[in-house]
């Protein structure tokens, strides 16, 4: 109905293409977002979403240049790199003369993708199958691709860059707590991290089982200080890029997100109730910790909880974390001293909603 009001609201063709795309009707999906893209051209979203759509229905060709604009105009979604190695591999199957090259385009994308997120197990099989791919012997493919896979598992941790500049969550978040906490703070830990794992390796060849436990503790603060923060830049987006907006069900890569809006807003009433609820948690933690939404799978609800240091909440409550708020001294104290709620008031500013609509969606999509 919304479409015939008002035929310049793209926004409503983007939703009717989604709605298409979900029931698995890809032309008509298609119709939709080229209207869509008629009206904003430039829309990320849609080209991403579209790309996606080419590649259900075949056409490699369209997607993978859907997917070199969305990367034009946002080259830093790790997300976007894996779709479009994808693409590639498709061409380099049908189109043979050339599936060297395309393998190759598609290696590279891979490991753009592991500069983002070194450990993920998916991109390294992914990258496993291009490595050395041999379209006419497989089984050859497959060796190499164990034997990278394995090389790539011993690949060290290191400090994930940040989508967005130091700057972009002022005035909440300060430029130069920012830069502070990512390059010296999370680096410190990914350096010690990798110390402790390098000793744990080497304590593993000598069979030294003491020197193994008295590892653990390192590892456990620096691997979860390395896991904390790697979630907690991801939950934040400056006011540019949506921070503090929490919409109701969202399209991301063609698949319709559930709706943690809704679910927030059932389980706690409200989303501001939920906000209070979650920050008297927050203030509630004696010195250094974390503050959480988590996602309980056995029940399928949500739970706030606090985490003490830097105690990852996976491994220490069995929550999947959805949002992390860090609430040691060293994320707040340069611009609001020891005057924690005044800091959490502006943390609600800068929350990447999207982000964390995401990780419910992929919690909820595992049970
Ligand atoms: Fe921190």
């Amino acid at each position: 109905m919304s479409v015939e009001i008002n035929p310049k609201y793209h926004l409503a063709y983007f939703n009717m293409a989604n709605l298409y795309f979900s029931q698995l009707q890809y032309e008509v999906a298609l119709e939709n977002y080229n209207k869509c893209l008629e009206i904003v051209p430039k829309d990320e979203e849609s080209l991403l979403n579209r790309a996606i759509t080419f590649a259900a229905l075949k056409n490699y060709q369209d997607s993978l240049s859907d997917f070199n604009a969305v990367l034009a105009l946002n080259p830093n979604n790790p997300h976007v790199f894996f779709n479009r190695a994808q693409v590639y591999q498709k061409l380099g199957i049908i189109h043979k003369k050339f599936h060297i090259g395309m393998f190759y385009f598609a290696e590279l994308d891979y490991k753009r993708v592991l500069e983002y997120m070194p450990q993920d197990q998916m991109t390294m099989m992914r990258l496993g199958d291009t490595f050395g791919f041999d379209i006419n012997n497989p089984g050859r493919s497959m060796f190499k691709r164990l034997q990278f896979a394995k090389k790539l598992a011993r690949t060290k941790y290191t400090l994930p860059d940040l989508s967005y500049d130091y700057n972009a969550l002022e005035p909440y978040i300060s430029a130069e707590i920012m830069q502070l906490h990512h390059q010296k703070h999370h680096q410190t830990y990914v350096t010690n991290l990798n110390n402790a794992m390098d000793k744990l390796s080497t304590a593993f060849t000598k069979e030294n089982l003491e020197s193994q436990i008295s590892l653990q503790q390192a590892i456990k603060f620096n691997g979860g200080g390395h896991i904390n923060h790697t979630i907690f830049w991801t939950n934040l987006a400056g006011k540019r890029n949506g921070g503090g907006e929490l919409a109701n069900s969202i399209l991301i890569f063609l698949i319709l997100i559930d709706d943690l809006k809704a679910a927030i807003e059932k389980q706690f009433g409200s989303v501001d109730q939920f906000k209070t609820a979650f920050n008297n948690h927050a203030v509630s933690v004696q010195g250094s910790g974390w503050a959480w939404l988590g996602f309980k799978t056995d029940s399928k609800t949500l739970q706030i909880a606090t985490t003490a240091n830097q105690d990852p909440l996976q491994s220490t409550t069995g929550l999947v974390p959805l949002l992390g708020c860090d609430v040691w001294e060293h994320a707040y104290y340069l611009q609001y001293k020891n005057v924690r709620p005044e800091y959490l008031k502006s943390f609600w500013e800068v929350v990447n909603w999207k982000n964390v609509t995401q990780r419910y969606h992929d919690a909820v999509q595992k049970v």
